[in-house]
Protein backbone atom coordinates (compact mmCIF):
# COMPACT_ATOMS: atom_id res chain seq x y z
CA UNK A 1 0.00 0.00 0.00
CA UNK A 2 1.19 3.43 -1.08
CA UNK A 3 1.84 6.13 1.74
CA UNK A 4 -1.36 8.37 0.60
CA UNK A 5 -3.76 5.36 0.50
CA UNK A 6 -2.01 4.41 4.19
CA UNK A 7 -2.43 7.52 5.45
CA UNK A 8 -6.21 8.38 3.56
CA UNK A 9 -7.49 5.02 5.02
CA UNK A 10 -5.95 5.99 8.38
CA UNK A 11 -7.65 9.69 8.64
CA UNK A 12 -11.03 7.49 7.56
CA UNK A 13 -10.64 5.32 10.58
CA UNK A 14 -9.67 8.04 12.85
CA UNK A 15 -12.89 10.04 11.89
CA UNK A 16 -14.87 7.36 12.34
CA UNK A 17 -13.60 6.43 15.69
CA UNK A 18 -14.06 9.93 16.67
CA UNK A 19 -18.25 9.70 16.23
CA UNK A 20 -17.93 7.16 18.52
CA UNK A 21 -15.74 8.18 21.55
CA UNK A 22 -15.54 11.97 23.23
CA UNK A 23 -12.50 14.06 23.33
CA UNK A 24 -9.34 12.56 25.77
CA UNK A 25 -10.95 8.97 25.26
CA UNK A 26 -7.46 6.41 24.76
CA UNK A 27 -9.68 4.20 21.72
CA UNK A 28 -9.75 8.24 19.72
CA UNK A 29 -6.32 9.36 20.81
CA UNK A 30 -4.92 5.82 19.44
CA UNK A 31 -6.50 6.16 16.19
CA UNK A 32 -5.45 9.86 16.00
CA UNK A 33 -1.74 8.93 16.77
CA UNK A 34 -2.07 6.37 14.29
CA UNK A 35 -3.50 8.36 11.77
CA UNK A 36 -0.28 11.18 12.58
CA UNK A 37 2.19 8.41 11.89
CA UNK A 38 0.66 7.54 8.64
CA UNK A 39 1.12 11.15 8.13
CA UNK A 40 4.37 11.54 8.79
CA UNK A 41 5.65 9.04 6.53
CA UNK A 42 3.44 10.59 3.83
CA UNK A 43 5.26 14.43 4.62
CA UNK A 44 8.97 12.51 4.99
CA UNK A 45 8.61 12.16 1.14
CA UNK A 46 6.28 14.23 -0.14
CA UNK A 47 6.76 18.10 1.25
CA UNK A 48 3.51 19.33 -0.15
CA UNK A 49 1.29 16.65 -0.05
CA UNK A 50 -2.51 17.62 -1.51
CA UNK A 51 -5.66 15.61 -1.70
CA UNK A 52 -8.50 16.78 -3.64
CA UNK A 53 -11.83 15.20 -3.55
CA UNK A 54 -13.35 15.47 -6.75
CA UNK A 55 -16.69 13.27 -8.10
CA UNK A 56 -16.23 10.95 -5.16
CA UNK A 57 -13.09 9.94 -6.63
CA UNK A 58 -9.43 11.39 -4.93
CA UNK A 59 -6.98 12.88 -6.88
CA UNK A 60 -3.34 12.87 -5.57
CA UNK A 61 -0.42 14.56 -7.44
CA UNK A 62 -3.16 14.65 -10.34
CA UNK A 63 -3.64 11.34 -10.51
CA UNK A 64 -6.58 9.47 -9.19
CA UNK A 65 -6.46 6.96 -6.38
CA UNK A 66 -7.63 3.68 -7.83
CA UNK A 67 -7.67 1.96 -4.64
CA UNK A 68 -10.67 4.85 -3.24
CA UNK A 69 -12.65 4.58 -5.54
CA UNK A 70 -15.76 3.41 -3.76
CA UNK A 71 -13.99 4.89 -1.10
CA UNK A 72 -17.16 7.21 1.18
CA UNK A 73 -14.79 9.58 2.14
CA UNK A 74 -14.31 11.41 -0.75
CA UNK A 75 -17.92 12.00 -1.22
CA UNK A 76 -18.13 12.96 2.95
CA UNK A 77 -15.46 15.13 2.75
CA UNK A 78 -16.53 17.18 0.01
CA UNK A 79 -19.81 17.62 0.87
CA UNK A 80 -18.93 19.54 3.99
CA UNK A 81 -16.59 21.65 1.86
CA UNK A 82 -13.67 19.94 2.48
CA UNK A 83 -12.57 19.35 -1.53
CA UNK A 84 -8.91 20.05 -1.54
CA UNK A 85 -6.20 19.00 1.46
CA UNK A 86 -2.96 20.14 1.87
CA UNK A 87 -0.08 19.24 4.03
CA UNK A 88 3.05 21.79 4.43
CA UNK A 89 5.60 20.33 6.49
CA UNK A 90 6.62 20.76 9.65
CA UNK A 91 3.14 19.36 10.74
CA UNK A 92 2.46 19.11 14.31
CA UNK A 93 -0.04 16.48 16.03
CA UNK A 94 -1.89 19.46 17.70
CA UNK A 95 -2.49 20.62 14.51
CA UNK A 96 -3.33 17.41 12.72
CA UNK A 97 -5.89 16.73 16.17
CA UNK A 98 -7.28 20.06 15.51
CA UNK A 99 -8.16 19.73 11.64
CA UNK A 100 -9.80 15.87 12.37
CA UNK A 101 -11.52 18.64 14.67
CA UNK A 102 -12.73 20.55 12.74
CA UNK A 103 -13.20 18.58 10.17
CA UNK A 104 -15.45 15.77 12.89
CA UNK A 105 -17.74 18.92 13.92
CA UNK A 106 -18.54 19.77 10.38
CA UNK A 107 -19.38 16.49 9.58
CA UNK A 108 -21.41 16.28 12.82
CA UNK A 109 -23.69 19.36 11.69
CA UNK A 110 -26.35 18.52 9.35
CA UNK A 111 -26.35 21.66 7.45
CA UNK A 112 -23.10 23.51 6.47
CA UNK A 113 -22.51 27.03 4.94
CA UNK A 114 -19.54 25.62 2.79
CA UNK A 115 -18.41 29.26 2.56
CA UNK A 116 -17.78 29.80 5.96
CA UNK A 117 -15.57 25.84 5.53
CA UNK A 118 -13.79 27.16 2.97
CA UNK A 119 -10.09 27.42 2.77
CA UNK A 120 -9.87 27.20 6.69
CA UNK A 121 -6.58 27.43 7.58
CA UNK A 122 -3.46 25.93 9.81
CA UNK A 123 0.19 26.43 9.00
CA UNK A 124 0.93 23.73 8.50
CA UNK A 125 -2.93 22.02 7.51
CA UNK A 126 -5.15 24.05 4.79
CA UNK A 127 -7.75 22.86 3.90
CA UNK A 128 -11.31 24.19 2.06
CA UNK A 129 -12.89 23.85 -1.02
CA UNK A 130 -11.53 24.07 -4.41
CA UNK A 131 -13.48 27.09 -5.41
CA UNK A 132 -12.38 29.76 -2.77
CA UNK A 133 -13.71 32.89 -4.26
CA UNK A 134 -16.29 31.63 -6.39
CA UNK A 135 -19.07 32.34 -4.29
CA UNK A 136 -19.83 35.19 -6.18
CA UNK A 137 -19.97 33.54 -8.92
CA UNK A 138 -22.97 31.38 -8.09
CA UNK A 139 -25.76 31.40 -10.00
CA UNK A 140 -23.92 33.72 -12.66
CA UNK A 141 -23.21 31.36 -15.41
CA UNK A 142 -25.18 28.02 -16.33
CA UNK A 143 -24.51 24.94 -18.61
CA UNK A 144 -25.70 26.35 -22.54
CA UNK A 145 -28.73 24.00 -22.61
CA UNK A 146 -30.71 21.89 -19.81
CA UNK A 147 -30.09 18.26 -21.16
CA UNK A 148 -27.15 17.96 -19.59
CA UNK A 149 -26.98 17.04 -15.73
CA UNK A 150 -23.62 18.70 -14.65
CA UNK A 151 -23.92 22.44 -13.39
CA UNK A 152 -20.32 23.05 -13.93
CA UNK A 153 -20.44 25.39 -10.69
CA UNK A 154 -17.79 23.59 -8.85
CA UNK A 155 -15.54 23.65 -11.94
CA UNK A 156 -16.13 27.19 -12.55
CA UNK A 157 -15.22 28.34 -8.85
CA UNK A 158 -12.46 25.97 -9.22
CA UNK A 159 -11.13 28.12 -12.04
CA UNK A 160 -11.85 31.16 -10.19
CA UNK A 161 -10.12 29.81 -7.92
CA UNK A 162 -6.98 29.00 -9.71
CA UNK A 163 -6.67 32.22 -11.23
CA UNK A 164 -7.11 34.14 -7.58
CA UNK A 165 -4.31 32.06 -6.49
CA UNK A 166 -1.98 32.73 -9.44
CA UNK A 167 -3.24 36.73 -8.92
CA UNK A 168 -2.41 37.03 -5.62
CA UNK A 169 0.62 33.93 -5.00
CA UNK A 170 2.28 33.99 -8.12
CA UNK A 171 1.98 30.03 -8.12
CA UNK A 172 0.16 28.10 -10.35
CA UNK A 173 -2.02 25.65 -8.21
CA UNK A 174 -1.77 22.56 -10.39
CA UNK A 175 -3.27 19.77 -8.93
CA UNK A 176 -6.73 21.62 -9.25
CA UNK A 177 -6.05 22.25 -12.75
CA UNK A 178 -5.51 19.26 -13.61
CA UNK A 179 -8.61 17.87 -11.35
CA UNK A 180 -10.56 20.62 -12.96
CA UNK A 181 -9.74 19.30 -16.74
CA UNK A 182 -10.64 15.80 -15.40
CA UNK A 183 -13.69 16.91 -14.23
CA UNK A 184 -14.90 18.75 -17.71
CA UNK A 185 -13.55 15.36 -19.15
CA UNK A 186 -16.30 13.46 -17.14
CA UNK A 187 -18.81 15.89 -18.15
CA UNK A 188 -17.82 15.86 -21.80
CA UNK A 189 -18.50 12.24 -21.46
CA UNK A 190 -21.34 12.24 -19.67
CA UNK A 191 -24.10 10.64 -22.05
CA UNK A 192 -23.42 8.06 -24.59
CA UNK A 193 -22.54 10.32 -27.43
CA UNK A 194 -20.04 13.31 -26.87
CA UNK A 195 -21.41 16.23 -25.65
CA UNK A 196 -19.83 19.72 -24.93
CA UNK A 197 -21.27 21.06 -21.89
CA UNK A 198 -20.51 25.01 -22.51
CA UNK A 199 -20.78 27.67 -20.42
CA UNK A 200 -23.31 30.78 -21.08
CA UNK A 201 -21.51 34.32 -19.74
CA UNK A 202 -23.44 35.95 -17.91
CA UNK A 203 -21.44 38.70 -16.27
CA UNK A 204 -18.53 40.12 -18.28
CA UNK A 205 -16.06 40.03 -15.70
CA UNK A 206 -16.23 36.29 -15.20
CA UNK A 207 -15.22 36.06 -19.24
CA UNK A 208 -11.93 34.42 -18.76
CA UNK A 209 -12.96 31.56 -16.15
CA UNK A 210 -15.89 30.63 -18.46
CA UNK A 211 -13.91 31.28 -21.42
CA UNK A 212 -10.90 29.10 -20.04
CA UNK A 213 -13.96 26.45 -19.20
CA UNK A 214 -14.67 26.60 -23.03
CA UNK A 215 -11.83 26.16 -24.53
CA UNK A 216 -10.98 23.69 -22.47
CA UNK A 217 -13.93 21.62 -23.30
CA UNK A 218 -13.42 22.34 -27.11
CA UNK A 219 -9.85 21.38 -27.29
CA UNK A 220 -10.29 18.20 -25.99
CA UNK A 221 -12.98 17.37 -27.73
CA UNK A 222 -11.60 18.58 -31.14
CA UNK A 223 -8.09 16.58 -29.89
CA UNK A 224 -10.44 13.34 -29.46
CA UNK A 225 -11.89 14.33 -33.07
CA UNK A 226 -8.46 14.50 -34.50
CA UNK A 227 -8.34 10.54 -32.71
CA UNK A 228 -5.79 11.71 -30.04
CA UNK A 229 -5.34 8.87 -27.15
CA UNK A 230 -6.88 10.19 -23.40
CA UNK A 231 -3.30 11.38 -22.26
CA UNK A 232 -2.46 13.31 -25.20
CA UNK A 233 -7.22 14.81 -25.30
CA UNK A 234 -6.00 15.67 -21.14
CA UNK A 235 -2.89 17.55 -22.06
CA UNK A 236 -4.49 19.46 -24.44
CA UNK A 237 -7.44 20.28 -22.18
CA UNK A 238 -5.08 21.44 -19.32
CA UNK A 239 -3.64 23.67 -22.30
CA UNK A 240 -7.02 25.09 -23.08
CA UNK A 241 -7.62 25.96 -19.45
CA UNK A 242 -4.01 27.68 -19.03
CA UNK A 243 -4.28 29.37 -22.34
CA UNK A 244 -5.42 32.75 -20.95
CA UNK A 245 -3.52 32.16 -17.41
CA UNK A 246 -1.29 35.58 -18.36
CA UNK A 247 -4.48 37.81 -18.34
CA UNK A 248 -4.40 37.96 -14.16
CA UNK A 249 -1.93 40.09 -14.99
CA UNK A 250 -3.95 42.66 -16.66
CA UNK A 251 -6.48 45.36 -14.58
CA UNK A 252 -9.74 44.12 -14.41
CA UNK A 253 -11.01 47.96 -15.60
CA UNK A 254 -9.25 47.16 -19.23
CA UNK A 255 -10.12 43.17 -19.42
CA UNK A 256 -14.17 44.62 -19.06
CA UNK A 257 -13.22 47.74 -21.10
CA UNK A 258 -16.30 48.07 -23.29
CA UNK A 259 -14.88 50.81 -25.76
CA UNK A 260 -11.69 50.53 -28.16
CA UNK A 261 -7.86 50.19 -26.28
CA UNK A 262 -5.56 53.07 -26.14
CA UNK A 263 -2.41 52.00 -27.47
CA UNK A 264 -0.82 51.57 -24.49
CA UNK A 265 -4.09 49.27 -22.74
CA UNK A 266 -3.54 47.54 -25.69
CA UNK A 267 0.29 46.85 -25.00
CA UNK A 268 -0.46 45.30 -22.06
CA UNK A 269 -3.24 43.27 -23.28
CA UNK A 270 -1.07 41.59 -25.69
CA UNK A 271 1.40 40.71 -23.09
CA UNK A 272 -0.66 37.90 -21.21
CA UNK A 273 0.77 35.33 -23.88
CA UNK A 274 4.03 36.04 -22.72
CA UNK A 275 3.21 36.17 -18.95
CA UNK A 276 0.95 33.08 -19.28
CA UNK A 277 3.72 31.12 -20.36
CA UNK A 278 6.08 32.72 -17.57
CA UNK A 279 3.46 31.84 -14.99
CA UNK A 280 3.15 28.03 -16.03
CA UNK A 281 7.02 27.56 -16.72
CA UNK A 282 7.68 28.64 -13.27
CA UNK A 283 5.02 26.59 -11.47
CA UNK A 284 5.82 23.31 -13.61
CA UNK A 285 8.80 22.63 -16.62
CA UNK A 286 6.74 19.53 -17.06
CA UNK A 287 3.69 21.61 -18.59
CA UNK A 288 5.62 22.36 -21.48
CA UNK A 289 2.67 21.86 -23.92
CA UNK A 290 0.65 24.43 -21.43
CA UNK A 291 3.19 27.30 -21.24
CA UNK A 292 4.29 26.68 -25.24
CA UNK A 293 0.12 27.16 -25.82
CA UNK A 294 -0.10 30.25 -23.72
CA UNK A 295 2.76 31.50 -25.80
CA UNK A 296 1.30 30.92 -29.05
CA UNK A 297 -2.45 31.02 -29.20
CA UNK A 298 -2.49 34.05 -30.37
CA UNK A 299 -0.09 33.42 -33.60
CA UNK A 300 -2.30 33.12 -37.08
CA UNK A 301 -0.94 29.99 -39.29
CA UNK A 302 1.04 32.75 -41.51
CA UNK A 303 2.38 34.16 -38.96
CA UNK A 304 0.19 37.56 -38.31
CA UNK A 305 -1.36 37.93 -34.88
CA UNK A 306 1.09 38.25 -31.68
CA UNK A 307 3.62 38.08 -29.97
CA UNK A 308 6.28 37.78 -33.28
CA UNK A 309 8.52 35.06 -33.65
CA UNK A 310 12.08 36.72 -34.40
CA UNK A 311 12.53 33.55 -36.74
CA UNK A 312 9.13 32.75 -38.23
CA UNK A 313 8.38 29.21 -37.55
CA UNK A 314 5.22 27.22 -37.98
CA UNK A 315 3.40 26.75 -34.48
CA UNK A 316 2.85 23.69 -32.01
CA UNK A 317 0.02 21.81 -33.13
CA UNK A 318 -1.84 21.93 -29.98
CA UNK A 319 -1.03 25.83 -30.36
CA UNK A 320 -3.23 26.18 -33.79
CA UNK A 321 -5.50 23.89 -32.19
CA UNK A 322 -6.47 26.21 -29.11
CA UNK A 323 -6.26 28.82 -31.23
CA UNK A 324 -8.95 27.81 -33.07
CA UNK A 325 -11.30 26.64 -29.89
CA UNK A 326 -9.84 30.40 -28.71
CA UNK A 327 -11.38 32.22 -31.52
CA UNK A 328 -14.47 30.48 -31.93
CA UNK A 329 -15.90 30.54 -28.34
CA UNK A 330 -15.00 33.95 -28.13
CA UNK A 331 -16.96 34.72 -31.07
CA UNK A 332 -20.07 33.04 -30.00
CA UNK A 333 -19.85 34.66 -26.75
CA UNK A 334 -21.13 38.35 -25.72
CA UNK A 335 -18.58 40.70 -25.22
CA UNK A 336 -18.73 44.51 -24.16
CA UNK A 337 -18.15 45.90 -27.63
CA UNK A 338 -20.16 43.11 -29.57
CA UNK A 339 -22.49 40.68 -29.56
CA UNK A 340 -22.21 37.27 -29.48
CA UNK A 341 -22.14 35.25 -32.95
CA UNK A 342 -24.42 32.61 -34.09
CA UNK A 343 -22.37 28.99 -34.17
CA UNK A 344 -23.00 28.79 -38.06
CA UNK A 345 -22.06 32.59 -38.50
CA UNK A 346 -18.88 31.87 -36.29
CA UNK A 347 -17.97 28.39 -38.43
CA UNK A 348 -18.12 30.40 -41.24
CA UNK A 349 -15.60 32.94 -40.09
CA UNK A 350 -13.18 30.11 -39.23
CA UNK A 351 -13.64 28.18 -43.05
CA UNK A 352 -12.73 31.81 -44.55
CA UNK A 353 -9.82 32.15 -42.32
CA UNK A 354 -8.73 28.16 -43.21
CA UNK A 355 -4.98 28.36 -44.33
CA UNK A 356 -4.29 32.21 -43.49
CA UNK A 357 -4.82 32.18 -39.88
CA UNK A 358 -6.09 28.83 -39.29
CA UNK A 359 -4.67 25.64 -40.03
CA UNK A 360 -7.14 24.08 -42.73
CA UNK A 361 -7.23 20.46 -41.46
CA UNK A 362 -8.07 21.72 -37.61
CA UNK A 363 -10.65 23.98 -38.84
CA UNK A 364 -11.69 20.79 -41.53
CA UNK A 365 -12.27 18.62 -38.00
CA UNK A 366 -13.83 21.62 -35.59
CA UNK A 367 -16.18 22.50 -38.36
CA UNK A 368 -17.41 18.23 -38.90
CA UNK A 369 -17.66 18.32 -35.07
CA UNK A 370 -19.48 21.80 -34.43
CA UNK A 371 -21.62 20.76 -36.94
CA UNK A 372 -22.73 17.01 -35.44
CA UNK A 373 -25.92 16.63 -34.42
CA UNK A 374 -24.60 16.20 -30.52
CA UNK A 375 -22.73 19.84 -30.30
CA UNK A 376 -25.95 21.12 -31.81
CA UNK A 377 -28.00 20.01 -29.24
CA UNK A 378 -26.27 21.20 -26.73
CA UNK A 379 -25.68 24.53 -28.15
CA UNK A 380 -28.99 25.26 -29.04
CA UNK A 381 -29.69 28.40 -30.71
CA UNK A 382 -30.32 30.05 -27.80
CA UNK A 383 -29.04 33.79 -26.24
CA UNK A 384 -25.51 32.10 -26.28
CA UNK A 385 -25.36 33.17 -29.80
CA UNK A 386 -27.50 36.15 -30.86
CA UNK A 387 -28.85 34.76 -34.31
CA UNK A 388 -30.57 37.50 -35.63
CA UNK A 389 -29.31 41.39 -35.75
CA UNK A 390 -25.67 39.97 -35.02
CA UNK A 391 -22.70 42.29 -36.59
CA UNK A 392 -20.97 41.18 -39.79
CA UNK A 393 -18.29 38.95 -40.07
CA UNK A 394 -16.24 41.50 -40.53
CA UNK A 395 -16.51 42.69 -37.14
CA UNK A 396 -13.07 42.04 -34.77
CA UNK A 397 -13.14 38.49 -33.98
CA UNK A 398 -11.54 38.69 -30.40
CA UNK A 399 -10.29 40.83 -27.83
CA UNK A 400 -6.44 41.50 -28.46
FE1 LIG B 1 -5.65 34.95 -25.23
FE1 LIG C 1 -8.69 33.08 -25.00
Amino acid sequence: MSDPLRFLTSMGQALSTMSLYSTGHPARERAIDSSFEQLLNLVATDANAQFSFIDGEVVYKGQVIRELKEWDWSTKLAKIGVQRIEFIPPVQREDFDGFLTDVHERLSQAAIDTSEARQMSRPSIRFGAIGVRGAETEAAVSIATATIAYGLQEEVEAIAWIHGEVEETGTLPLLEAETVVRSLSIAMHSESQMLLPLLQLKEFDQYTTTHSSNVSVLSMALAEQLGMGPREVREFGVAGLLHDLGKVRIPKDILTKPGAFTDSERALMRRHPVDGAKIILEREKRLDTAAVVAYEHHIMLNGGGYPTFKFPRDCHFASKLVHVCDVYDALCTNRPYREAWHSEMALAYLEEKAGVEFDATIITAFAAMARNSSFQRVVPEDSRFAAPGAPAATAPPTSP
